[in-house]
């Protein structure tokens, strides 16, 4: 992988993904400047970024991805080579019972953002400093739901069936569309289930984490037997650099860890890890007897499944870490920052931003303080 300076916008940076992929580039691309545009939603926490100070390589920006002027502003001002954009609302749960902020900003903030990027584009066209990529991050929920076999390849028909999913296929139409139509070197990654540090609570495994550890019931939605492909999300951040990197514009890459698991058998495990790590309840019976099985999600896809064939031939991208590792890691993680799951439990997270907004002024919004 090179290191040739590179100017990012990240969105989304302060989510579960888009921190971890922030603190991989810190790590390994220190001529790499990210600007990290987090609109700091419920899912935004400045904790997930704690110790990556601001300066050269790296800026934060409170703003939204459907403020057209704030966009057009930080594009002049920095003028970025290259876009990641995880910035969505992504708990399906959620857009079950209130899809409008999903419409909003997965579909109207991507196209926000195709169109700045658009207007930057035309305007630096030419120019040295050309060598935009405009990398959409989405999700294998926009192929729908799988029988007892099969994979999804980058041409199986898309089929969303939640409203979070079909949000994030209309996006990703909309950044197929502005290539095809105006030449923006757009490419898209279809991504299955990430886990590991700084995921939300809300999700399967932190959420069982956080529960089987205080011994409260796991509520295993139906019978339990949905099967996720689930991957480590270091090494999803991986295959994000390596599109960036080595990508063709147009073209969309499947990322998936090779790792179906029924939720049922992650539960378990989850159970049977802490048991091993911190003993078992109070009462002396293991964790699995917290399990609950109740209602079903509404419309809950049954399987996923992903045929990572395509990149790991054009990119040699392949995951490096094995569920059980990735597991330990996970769990060791979370049980390593208990605090930083508290204060999500507790809403103290939300205060951080008030705290650091104070220090940093107006330089944090680029000068715009009504954000
Ligand atoms: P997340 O919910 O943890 O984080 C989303 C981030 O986006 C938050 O920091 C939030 O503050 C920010 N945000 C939300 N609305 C915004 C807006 N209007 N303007 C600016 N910022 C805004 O999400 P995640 O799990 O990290 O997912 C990141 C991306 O990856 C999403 O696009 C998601 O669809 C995709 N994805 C996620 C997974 C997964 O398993 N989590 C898998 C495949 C793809
Ligand atoms: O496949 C990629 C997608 O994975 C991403 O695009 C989404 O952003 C991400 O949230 C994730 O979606 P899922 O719906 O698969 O993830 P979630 O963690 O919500 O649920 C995983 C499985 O566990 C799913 O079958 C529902 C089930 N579940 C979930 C929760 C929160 C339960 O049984 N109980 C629960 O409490």
């Amino acid at each position: 992988m090179s290191d040739t300076r590179r100017t990012l916008l990240v969105t989304g940076g302060c989510g579960f993904i888009g921190a971890n992929f922030i603190r991989l580039l810190q790590r390994r691309f220190p001529s790499w400047r990210v600007v990290n545009l987090d609109k700091l939603t419920y899912a935004g926490n400045l904790q997930n970024l704690a110790g990556i100070a601001e300066g050269e390589r790296y800026r934060l920006v409170r703003g939204d991805i459907c403020d057209a002027e704030l966009l057009d502003s930080l594009f002049a001002s920095e003028g970025f080579d290259t876009v990641v954009h995880f910035a969505a609302e992504s708990h399906v749960d959620r857009s079950i019972v209130g899809p409008g902020e999903f419409i909003r900003t997965n579909i109207h903030g991507t196209f926000t953002l195709l169109e700045a990027a658009r207007r930057h584009h035309l305007a630096t066209k030419g120019s040295e400093k050309a060598r935009p990529c405009f990398l959409h991050v989405s999700t294998d929920e926009v192929y729908g739901s799988l029988g007892a076999t099969g994979l999804f390849s980058e041409e199986t028909a898309y089929d969303p069936r939640s409203p979070y999913s079909a949000s994030k296929a209309a996006s990703d139409h909309l950044a197929s569309s502005y290539f095809h139509t105006y030449g923006l070197p757009v490419r898209i990654t279809n991504c299955s289930n990430n886990y590991g540090p700084y995921q939300f609570p809300e999700k399967l495994i932190p959420l069982m984490f956080n529960n089987a550890l205080q011994g409260k019931p796991l509520p295993v939605y139906g019978d339990g037997r949905n099967v996720r492909d689930w991957l480590y999300v270091e090494d999803h951040c991986e295959a994000v650099v390596e599109v960036v990197e080595g990508g063709r514009d147009g073209e969309t890459y499947n990322v998936g860890g090779n790792n179906e698991r029924q939720n049922l058998e992650v539960v378990t495990l989850i159970c049977d890890l802490l048991d091993r790590k911190v003993g078992p309840l109070p009462s002396g019976q293991p964790r699995r007897s917290l399990i609950t099985h109740v209602a079903d999600r509404l419309g809950h896809d049954r399987r996923y499944a992903i045929d990572a064939g395509k990149i790991r031939r054009e990119l040699g991208w392949e995951p490096k870490v094995g569920f059980a590792e990735g597991m330990e890691r996970t769990v060791d993680w979370y049980l390593g920052n208990r605090r930083w799951v508290e204060d999500i439990v507790n809403g103290a997270y939300r205060f951080y931003y008030d705290e650091m907004y104070g220090k940093l002024g107006a330089a944090a919004t680029g000068g715009r303080g009504d954000l």
